[in-house]
């Protein structure tokens, strides 16, 4: 990965690892770091290169992607989506090769006016377009919303490999072998997780749609712009995107907790002993001060039930409680059990705010709510322990 590295027949990744991000997004946590994948096609008639990468990256793709062009000239740059992590160095390129030709969609355009100030050598495509480079036929698919109005894949007719962009990717910078065959399944499938829950999955219902319109091609091997490229399974990475778009959860719940002193985190202990009661051994118990929300979000999508507990802070929910509801409802998972409990001292207010959360969620709510006052006694102790029992019921 410290060069360009042919990943197929005339195709190289000329990608770079981010070692040096703390956040993507300046959101989400990178402890180990992200990848930008970047392609090149070198035809026998024609060159491409797919995507490029964060800004900061220059001189590193650039080496790279002339070590996979080996003296020939760079003719088009296919552009599957416009974030500037993947299209950081558009610009450059064509200060590099004046006669470039950028390769987008129709919603590809203003993005791409506004970001470098490009109107001319675009090529439109649709649906169903090719592009012949020698040898190798590109087609294009657009994707709507994944990530962005613009998104689209390119599939390479010749070699079966789909650049699917930021779809299927994940977190993680490279530490080694590119492929799948080269990595460990349990590391890349929990940060791809994370990823689609943070990012893509607030469009789940348009990933049903596109691995629909997908499953036309012959695929062989699935590239990514972050993570891991995919060629030895390609049916277990679709089915994975496949189960989460459709939220199917395992038989597991996660447990967040807001609390000041201790006390809500005492309810939210006899709620997870409920649940373990009941027969569930999947049980993820998160503080909401302590831990990201986007490793919250990422178990929330595994599994089937989560509870969700609050102290009351000023009148109202938790901060970070709210921080985490918050970021539910903007993407928020379907065919999930809820539990939700609440504590207060001088002022009522965490409940409701839960129950208002529920009510928007519109995921099944299992009982009792709870609302404690001040310190659980050993009855408001039971009734979490029945929640979480009556989760776990729900959950097998
Ligand atoms: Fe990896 Fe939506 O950019």
């Amino acid at each position: 990965m410290y060069k360009a590295t042919q990943v197929n027949k005339d195709t190289w990744w000329v990608g770079v690892n981010d070692k040096e991000s703390d956040m993507f997004e300046s959101l989400w946590p990178l402890p180990q770091g992200v990848a930008y994948n970047a392609y090149a096609i070198i035809g026998s008639t024609a060159t491409a290169a797919i995507d490029t990468v964060k800004g900061p990256y220059h001189d590193e793709y650039y080496s790279k992607l002339l070590q996979a062009l080996n003296g020939r000239t760079l003719n088009y740059l296919v552009i599957n989506h416009m974030e500037p992590d993947h299209a950081g160095l558009i610009a450059q390129l064509k200060s590099k090769w004046p006669m470039l030709k950028f390769i987008g969609n129709a919603k590809t355009v203003p993005l791409l006016k506004g970001y470098h100030g490009i109107e001319h050598d675009v090529l439109t495509v649709k649906d169903g377009d090719t592009l012949d480079l020698g040898g190798h036929v590109l087609t294009f698919a657009t994707v709507p919303m994944l990530h962005w109005p613009e998104s689209m894949v390119t599939f390479d007719t010749t070699t079966g490999v789909l650049f699917s962009n930021d779809s299927f990717g994940g977190f993680g910078a490279h530490e080694g072998g590119l492929f799948d065959d080269q990595t460990v399944k349990a590391r890349w499938e929990d940060e791809m997780l994370r990823y689609y829950a943070c990012i893509v999955g607030k469009y789940s219902n348009i990933v049903q749609v596109a691995l629909k319109k997908l499953s036309a091609l012959k695929i062989q091997n699935i590239f990514p712009s972050h993570g891991v490229l995919f060629r030895k399974d390609i049916n277990q990475v679709i089915s994975l995107y496949d189960k989460w778009s459709k939220f199917e959860g395992e038989k597991g719940a996660v447990v967040v907790y807001g609390s000041m002193y201790g006390n809500t985190r005492r309810m939210a202990e006899a709620v997870c002993s409920g649940i373990n009661a009941a027969g569930v051994n999947e049980i993820s118990l998160y503080d909401a001060s302590r831990t990201d929300p986007s490793y919250i979000l990422r178990d929330i999508w595994k599994f089937k039930a989560f509870a969700l507990l609050s102290c009351t802070y000023n009148t109202l929910l938790y901060p970070p409680m709210e921080a985490i509801c918050s970021k539910l409802l903007n993407r928020m998972p379907k065919n999930k059990f809820l539990g939700i409990a609440g504590s207060y001292s001088w002022s009522k207010g965490a409940l409701t705010a839960l129950q208002d959360f529920a009510e928007k969620s519109k995921l099944t709510k299992i009982g009792p709510e709870v609302e404690v006052y001040t310190s659980p006694n050993a009855e408001d102790l039971q009734k979490c322990f029945e929640l979480g029992k009556n989760l776990g019921e729900a959950i097998l």
